[in-house]
């Protein structure tokens, strides 16, 4: 189990008692008289996020338990609102005392909200555990937990410590972990495979371009290829990014974070599929042999590609890899990537986009995305767009003029690229959280690697 969980039943755990205003009356009936005159004389009121210490017995020195504040029932909620609880509380072992509003989601935010990113400065170290509640699967919360954690760990390492060599290396220690298997084309065997936009976008880097390929599970299982947006850093190009533009730009591996995050899951669960994952691992960068603005490549697909602008790099390079997953024709494509600033600016940094032609399929990432409030919404792939990518002097531009609905646009790239697959389904993810919320600290973030897991267990559930 995940290192922040301890079995149930573990000796004398503090209890939390998750209060609002119509639960506190009743819940005070459970505490002693001291612990209730304490709570009024420290002014202590339900209401979401607020927190009290309650004293323990007779002077005992130790901790009675915790006055944990929750949105009312009929009130709209955070999920994640416990996830809080790791940077309140003093170190120790905790169980929940009652029932919050969701009792799985709140024991997961628990341990995503205690996420530290260390590798560069040492955390508070400051050992907050939770005792996983009677009837929830904490080895399935504790994957989930380890999952985002491999996704975020990731995002947040800088790109000089995160380039293409080290996502590659990332990989194939998940894959020993799983035993999977993971073939690398790297540098000038991208020419000789046939990855020709992979092998243009990454050319201008000291850091060789890659595709990572991992194959995990049985042959003859429902083939589902997870594709993830790799760039470990993204200037622009020669179409340079400015300076504010590009201070965030080593989550741009975000996409291909999330699916390594999602492949944990799914082989950790054991589901029943044959799982592939094509990572494009490249660094968009500025160097005399960089590819330029009108440069025209032939891609894996036959597609030929006009170039309108470098910064347009992460459909490039996804475009290749989808073409070799489409390849087999496999039951589902997944492909996640930070690919546009417009995604951003229509739904803001917690909402991905995603987009699909499979309905039944839209509707159970829906269903799933706000089971597991990993929130997600469907934006359409609105063909009447598609002439916008029309080149003058090649098959198709990597960007339209003038600039509207980017993110729908960059849809419609991707799309030209699969046609063998039953289904596609394309997340054009943000992978950061600009200022801390509940269960998501400020930086790198695991977007729609949860809801999928969900939709992929019940489809393929063990
Ligand atoms: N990685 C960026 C997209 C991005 C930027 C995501 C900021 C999140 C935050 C991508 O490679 C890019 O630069 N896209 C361009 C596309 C444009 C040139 C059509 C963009 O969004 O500006
Ligand atoms: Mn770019
Ligand atoms: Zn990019």
């Amino acid at each position: 189990m995940h290192p922040m969980f301890v079995a149930s039943g573990t000796a004398q755990p503090v209890p939390v008692w998750f209060v609002n205003a119509a639960g506190y009356p009743g819940l005070r009936e459970q505490l002693s008289s001291a612990a209730i005159a304490f709570a009024d004389a420290a002014g202590f009121e339900p209401k979401p996020g607020r927190h009290l210490l309650l004293p323990g017995e007779n002077g005992s020195g130790a901790l009675g338990g915790v006055l944990f504040g929750i949105e009312a029932d009929d009130a709209p909620k955070d999920w994640f609102l416990p996830g809080r609880l790791p940077g309140l509380l003093p170190a120790g072992t905790y169980r929940f005392g009652n029932a919050p509003h969701d009792t799985r989601l709140a024991a997961l935010a628990f341990a995503l909200g205690a996420y530290r990113f260390t590798r560069y400065r040492a955390g508070d170290d400051k050992p907050v555990r939770l005792a996983m509640p009677e009837g929830i699967d904490g080895d399935d919360v504790g994957r989930i937990a380890e999952g985002v954690t491999l996704a975020r760990d990731l995002i947040n390492t800088p790109a000089n410590d995160m380039g293409p060599a080290e996502l590659d290396e990332a990989a194939r220690q998940l894959a020993a972990r799983h035993g999977a298997s993971v073939r690398t084309v790297a540098g000038d065997e991208l020419i000789a495979e046939n990855f020709p936009l992979i092998h243009a976008v990454g050319a201008a880097s000291s850091r060789a371009p890659r595709l990572i390929d991992l194959r995990w599970g049985d042959a003859d299982a429902p083939k589902i290829t997870l594709v993830g947006k790799g760039v470990c850093f993204d200037t622009g190009g020669l179409d340079l990014k400015p300076d504010s533009a590009m201070l965030l730009m080593k989550k741009d591996m975000g996409g291909a974070a999330a699916v390594l995050a999602l492949a944990h899951m799914i082989m950790d669960r054991g589901l029943k599929v044959r799982l592939r994952v094509l990572i494009p691992a490249v660094e968009n960068s500025v160097a005399g042999n960089a590819f330029r603005p009108s440069d025209v490549f032939r891609s894996r697909k036959g597609l030929n590609v006009e170039i309108g602008n470098t910064d347009a790099e992460g459909r490039l390079v996804l475009a290749d890899a989808l073409a070799a997953a489409d390849e087999e024709s496999p039951e589902l494509i997944v492909d996640m990537g930070t690919l546009t600033g417009a995604a951003r600016v229509a739904l803001g940094p917690e909402l991905p986009p995603y987009y699909t032609d499979d309905e039944t399929l839209a509707a159970e990432v829906a269903r799933h995305a706000a089971a597991e409030n990993d929130p997600l919404w469907r934006l359409p792939l609105w063909q009447r767009y598609d002439q916008n990518i029309d080149s003058k002097v090649a098959d198709v531009n990597n960007v339209a003029a003038g600039g509207m609905a980017g993110s729908i646009i960059c849809a419609l790239f991707l799309k030209r690229f699969v046609s063998a697959a039953k289904s596609w389904l394309h997340f054009d993810i943000y992978a950061w959280t600009p200022s801390s919320k509940p269960g998501r600290p400020e930086g790198g973030e695991c977007q729609a690697a949860r809801a999928l897991y969900a939709l992929l267990k019940q489809r393929y559930g063990r």
